[in-house]
């Protein structure tokens, strides 16, 4: 684990945005800029964190640790399925082929809580077009995963969720592909389990993209990433659970209770700004989830980013 010391000096070097032109056409979601160029893109993680759909602010070593997090999980589950990945040229960054997304979300949870505990507890939960057993408590596990899909909303809109005879209706994919999808998220879901459970993790619940690329369903996007996934420790969950707690998180959930319970921030208005000790104290949640995801110790260089970026895409010839 990096020092406080060391996390902190990262503070002036987090990767913003990359502005590199040179390497396609630029679309710049909320964490990555993404360049496109032909049927690749060069997806560069950066060290923005967002919550509420909103940018927040960057976070020291996010990025890289997002990024490898993703090409660790790609190569967990590359026999449950076809992935976009292509090549690492640099810790933060993924050559992958582009396919055309789906576009709908795949949520999958083995647990409620979160937002769909808030929209049980309020009635909404028929959203899913699913029927939820009465009774549940927050936080317990389902008898089997669930997936409940939400529609992916346009720039600045917020993600709904949507059944599944719904997004069938609306045509938003075939229902043999759909089919696939789901089969193929419950896959990877349990691939994800299992790794995490050998680790003294609960993998708790994740969202998977999901595209077309000649002709097949490949897996986009990042996955299995504290911020598309929620991770509970494994063996404060049943003590907790019964004693009414909340649940020791290593996730994104972290900063959306920092920002309700201290900011009362739950995505209107303005985001409050990020106090440079609570970007090093989530610097340490996403490091600690690595290590201890991967049983690695996470280690990097530090310092410039975007130096370093642009040197690895020079060596690997993605830029002259
Ligand atoms: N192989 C792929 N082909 C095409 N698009 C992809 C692929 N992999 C990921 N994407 C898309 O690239 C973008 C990645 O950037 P990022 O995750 O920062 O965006 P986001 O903020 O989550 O989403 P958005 O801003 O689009 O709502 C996402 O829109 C994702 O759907
Ligand atoms: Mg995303």
């Amino acid at each position: 684990m990096l020092s406080d010391a060391q996390l902190r000096a990262q503070l002036p070097h987090t990767l913003r945005q990359l502005d590199l032109p040179a390497l396609g056409s630029l679309y710049r979601g909320k964490v990555r800029d993404n360049y496109s160029r032909g049927d690749q893109i060069v997806m560069v993680t950066s060290d923005r964190i967002s919550a509420f759909d909103h940018v927040l602010g960057t976070i020291p070593f996010k990025g890289e640790v997002l990024s490898r997090l993703t090409t660790f999980w790609f190569d967990k589950v590359k026999d449950l399925a076809p992935t976009h990945l292509v090549s690492v040229p640099d810790p933060s960054v993924m050559v992958v082929k582009r396919a055309t997304p789906l576009p709908v979300e795949i949520v999958i949870r083995g647990y409620i809580t979160g937002s769909l505990w808030r929209d049980y507890l309020a009635g909404k939960a028929g959203a899913y077009g699913i029927d939820w057993p009465l009774g549940l408590k927050k936080d317990q596990k389902l008898d089997r995963p669930v997936i409940t899909p939400s529609t992916k909303a346009a720039y600045g809109k917020h993600d709904e969720p949507i059944s599944e005879a719904e997004l069938l209706r609306q045509g938003l994919a075939s229902p043999e592909t759909w089919k696939e999808a789901c089969a193929l998220a419950q896959r990877l879901f349990a691939r994800g389990q299992e790794w995490a459970s050998s680790r003294g993790l609960i993998l708790v619940d994740t969202k998977y993209e999901m595209g077309i690329a000649d002709g097949k369903l490949v897996v986009i996007d990042e996955i299995h990433t504290p911020d598309s996934s929620r991770y509970w420790m494994a063996k404060a969950y049943v003590q907790r659970f019964m004693a009414g707690q909340d649940q020791q998180m290593l996730d994104k959930e972290n900063i959306r209770q920092w920002l309700i319970k201290e900011h009362g921030f739950s995505g209107h208005g303005t985001p409050p700004a990020l106090t440079d000790d609570v970007r090093v104290m989530l610097a340490h949640k996403y490091i600690e989830v690595f290590e201890q995801l991967t049983g690695e110790v996470f280690q990097s260089a530090g310092g410039d980013v975007q130096a370093r970026i642009e040197q690895n895409l020079r060596k690997a010839g993605l830029l002259k």
